[in-house]
């Protein structure tokens, strides 16, 4: 829905109600016209956060006017406000969302951990929310967005950018125009390591926290941990449970969103894994995670199996993808089995089809949006989302619900989506959501 249908609304609900106190918690979100600028801010500004925001800010409509970032130094705020120096500049999101009358959007690009507590409260006073992927840290938080985002009327994307690049709206394409027939399976895999497992359990000791950063707010809703360099902050928090969801958890809403598109999958009706046997603290290092979905129309049977593969040098068993022996399968991406042929899509590369002899190398290849500036648009009332948190949450969940799996090998696990159930180990229930910090709990909608 845009924001000019949504100006509609507001002033029928002006004219039936007689005064603005009547209105419902949307209509708190500024009412943009075409003359007006976007006005954002980004928090989480060094990391994935710089290009996120740089990227936003080519839009002639888009004003940059506050930035938050826990960590002071030259290559996160610092950067950022050298950058933009009339932005306003927070070391706590809570600040900015206490001072965010001025604010219309915000771009949220911070560890995993802080995503839905930052993008709630935002979304709640009315702003327009980019998140990055995946969009939540647990199941529960996703589900919590999704139905935010339609509660508040928000314009929303989640940070999969390479939905937006030819090369997967291509892949999209190919499948939604039958050129592989109806889909039989589907085995999708990320064989890089993770440099960013720094240990195997929880080192003990703490070091002097840097003046430059707010150690606190880092570690936000999660339990409180001493200070030490290098392992958590900046990128390599991805590593601990307590703050990421592991290799799934980092390429899942890229490698599975073309998948998801493609499929128009929407929840999975179960999951299972195998992985090693996993500590309270480290992600593991490898796992095979099998998912079964209701089919749909563009799949071949009642259900559809998707298998993810991850840890360095893990690739689907060949035999499984019926590719010719010389063709050398990209570091990641997915394999999509049809009742015409097999697609290739790689992460990212433009995709390929199979038998080579069926079908031709060139194929019409669908143009690039900006997932950034489209987003800027969309909030202005000119564009509209492909991510959006109706698209991005069940997709997160799903992710998510692989690393449940993960958390319990060899279980078949059950989901009712709609129950928010998951059954099939006593653990399963518990591991949808988890215990938040005294004093940091999320404002659920
Ligand atoms: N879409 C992509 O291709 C892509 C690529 C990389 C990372 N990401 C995602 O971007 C997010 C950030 O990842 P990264 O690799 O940039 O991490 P990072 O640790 O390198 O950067 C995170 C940034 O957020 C800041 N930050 C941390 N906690 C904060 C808080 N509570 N409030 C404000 N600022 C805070 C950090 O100081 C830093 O500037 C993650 O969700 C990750 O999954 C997406």
């Amino acid at each position: 829905m845009t924001i000019r249908t949504s100006r509609r609304q507001f002033l029928k609900q002006v004219a039936v109600a007689g005064t603005a106190l009547a209105l419902p918690a949307a209509s708190y979100a500024r009412i943009l016209g075409a003359n007006d600028k976007l006005r954002i801010a980004s928090i989480g500004t060094g990391g994935k956060g710089w290009s996120d925001l740089t990227a936003t800010a080519e839009s002639p409509h888009v004003q940059v006017v506050a930035l938050c970032d826990i960590d002071e130094s030259k290559m996160f705020l610092g950067r950022a406000a050298e950058t933009f120096p009339d932005a306003k500049r927070f070391t706590d999101f809570r600040k900015l969302l206490d001072d965010s009358k001025g604010i219309d959007a915000v771009i949220v690009s911070t560890p995993d951990h802080m995503h839905a507590p930052i993008s709630l409260p935002a979304m709640q006073l009315g702003k327009h929310v980019q998140c990055q992927k995946p969009l939540t840290h647990t199941v529960n938080e996703a589900r919590q967005m999704r139905l935010a985002a339609k509660k508040y009327n928000v314009v929303t994307q989640m940070g999969n950018q390479i939905q937006s690049y030819s090369e997967y709206r291509t892949a999209v394409q190919l499948v939604h125009s039958g050129t592989i027939g109806k889909v039989k399976e589907v085995h999708a895999w990320q064989s890089g390591g993770m440099s960013w497992i720094k240990a195997d359990d929880r080192p003990a000791g703490s070091e002097p926290v840097p003046e430059t950063l707010h150690w606190n707010e880092w570690i936000g809703v999660a339990p409180m941990r001493p200070y030490l360099p290098t392992i958590y902050h900046s990128f390599n928090w991805r590593g601990w449970q307590d703050f990421s969801n592991g290799q799934l958890g980092d390429f899942g809403c890229h490698i599975l969103d073309p998948v998801f598109g493609a499929l128009k999958l929407t929840a999975p009706l179960t999951i299972s894994a195998e992985a090693p046997p996993i500590n309270r603290e480290v992600w593991t290092k490898w796992s095979t995670v099998s998912y079964e979905f209701p089919g749909t129309e563009y799949t071949a049977g009642k259900t559809i199996k998707v298998t993810w593969y991850d840890g360095e040098g893990k690739f689907p068993p060949r035999e499984a993808l019926g590719l010719p022996e010389k063709y050398k399968l990209p570091g990641s991406g997915s394999v999509l089995i049809g009742e015409k042929g097999s697609l290739v899509i790689p992460h990212v590369a433009m995709p390929v089809l199979f038998p080579e002899e069926k079908f031709p190398t060139k194929y019409e290849t669908v143009p690039a949006r900006n997932h950034y500036t489209s987003w800027a648009d969309a909030c202005l009332g000119t564009d509209k989302t492909t991510s959006h948190f109706d698209y991005a949450g069940p997709l997160t969940e799903t992710v998510l619900l692989g690393t449940i799996a993960i958390r319990l090998p060899g279980q078949a696990l059950a989901w009712n989506a709609e129950k928010l159930e998951l059954t099939g180990s006593p653990h399963a229930q518990g591991l949808l959501t988890k215990p938040y910090r005294s004093g940091w709990q999320p404002k659920w909608i």
